[in-house]
């Protein structure tokens, strides 16, 4: 046996060699566990994000566009489904931007222009055709942007304007709710053009619509309409299964145990649809749900990243897509904000160590080649959540 070759003596050296080895190999994995991230590592990495934003920002004051094509594209039929794409990736990066509160004038220039852009292009947006409703994200983002434009205005006639712009997108968003309850994006599946989408709400796109809605709502004072906002909830909780998973769209409600379906493979979800229930009065999602999603997503962050830069949709395990992540990174923090205040600086920390590594070099965050709107995005994503864990971490006691 080739073992029994290798002379004694050696085999010891060997062995001490691989114990050597594994001790450098632990005490490397000691010195890059994350260390205790700053509030001035925090406002460092958002200044470049803002940077980022500044200069990659259209000259007519939207971001993305609908370059960049691969190999292989999500489907998109045009031109409708870019303007979608383009209002929702500008409508998280202007409401990223102001969230950090960033005053410096290049910045201010910016979010005017992209103020004016929302402005000027939100009220023409509609489903692209009865086949796509990625107008859905667009009112959404749309709405978190005018809702921060509406704060951050002094002059009481412009505030009532970003206001009337809410209202409009609200309204549009209620035009495509789906008969099923909820908003979705996709309807190719059954060649049925209806007035109403009447195709695949996914758990998901719910709770992102409804929780811009409730937050315009509880800062401009909008009006909902209640029972549509019930139907849609409704829709959502439809989709939930007992461990506060959801299943990711209508259809898959009598499959929950699909991979896609799983705890795994609703880790980004549960978080904005836990949110959206619990915000709408739901007491099933009492904290201790919170808290146990909010822990399994900090333990299980790096799973969600692996499946990050991936260019095919789902093709992690548990179906994880590229794109769930900096969506799960958001949503964890609407969610985690829903416990008990003392909790939030621990919570901040966790995250804010998670995605400050992750920032390229340009200053952008992305996860996800989507055309060329990725990066907008994914910055936009991520400097609200930054806002956040720096809010959180400069209140703690
Ligand atoms: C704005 O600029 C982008 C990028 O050049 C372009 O794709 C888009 O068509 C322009 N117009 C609007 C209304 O966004
Ligand atoms: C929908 O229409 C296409 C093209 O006409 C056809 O190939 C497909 O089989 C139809 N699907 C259903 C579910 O009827």
């Amino acid at each position: 046996m080739p073992v029994k070759s290798i002379p004694l003596r050696r085999r010891i050296r060997n062995l001490c060699g691989s114990l050597l080895a594994l001790t450098a190999i632990s005490a490397a994995a000691e010195t890059t566990k994350p260390k205790d991230v700053t509030i001035a590592e925090i406002d460092a990495a958002m200044k470049r994000g803002v940077d980022f934003l500044v200069g990659h920002q259209n000259t007519n004051g939207s971001w993305g566009g609908p370059t960049k094509t691969k190999g292989l594209n999500i489907y998109a039929p045009l031109p409708g489904a870019h303007h979608a794409f383009r209002a929702g990736a500008s409508g998280l990066a202007l409401a990223g931007m102001i969230d950090t509160g960033d005053k410096r004038p290049e910045v201010l220039a910016s979010i005017e222009k992209a103020g004016a852009w929302a402005a000027a292009e939100l009220p023409k947006l509609r489903r692209a055709d009865q086949t796509t409703t990625y107008n859905a994200w667009g009112h959404a983002y749309g709405l978190r942007a005018l809702t921060r434009l509406y704060q951050r205005e002094t002059v009481a006639a412009k505030k009532a304007k970003w206001k009337e712009l809410a209202q409009q997108q609200s309204d549009l968003a209620n035009r495509y709710e789906d008969v099923n309850g909820g908003w979705g994006y996709l309807d190719i599946y059954d060649n049925l053009t209806t007035q109403k989408p009447s195709g695949i709400p996914t758990s998901f796109t719910t709770a992102t619509v409804l929780l811009a809605m409730v937050e315009a709502r509880d800062v401009m004072g909008i009006k909902l309409d209640d029972k549509l906002i019930r139907h849609a909830a409704a829709g959502i909780t439809a989709q939930r299964t007992p461990d506060f998973a959801y299943v990711y769209s209508f259809t898959h409600r009598m499959r929950p145990r699909l991979d896609i379906n799983r705890p795994a493979g609703s880790l980004a979800r549960s978080q904005s649809c836990n949110a959206c229930l619990r915000i709408l009065g739901d007491k099933a999602v009492t904290n201790e749900v919170l808290t146990t999603w909010a822990d399994r997503f900090l333990a299980r962050e790096g799973f969600l990243s692996n499946g990050r830069k991936r260019p095919v949709p789902h093709e992690a395990p548990f179906k994880i897509a590229g794109y769930f992540y900096y969506y799960g990174i958001y949503y964890f923090t609407i969610s985690a904000n829903l416990l008990p205040k003392e909790t939030h600086a621990k919570y901040a920390k966790q995250l804010a160590a998670s995605i400050l590594p992750l920032q390229e070099k340009d200053g952008s965050w992305w996860d996800y080649p989507l055309y060329d709107y990725h990066q907008p995005y994914g910055t936009g994503y991520t400097l609200m959540a930054l806002a956040w864990c720096r809010k959180a971490m400069a209140e703690s006691p």
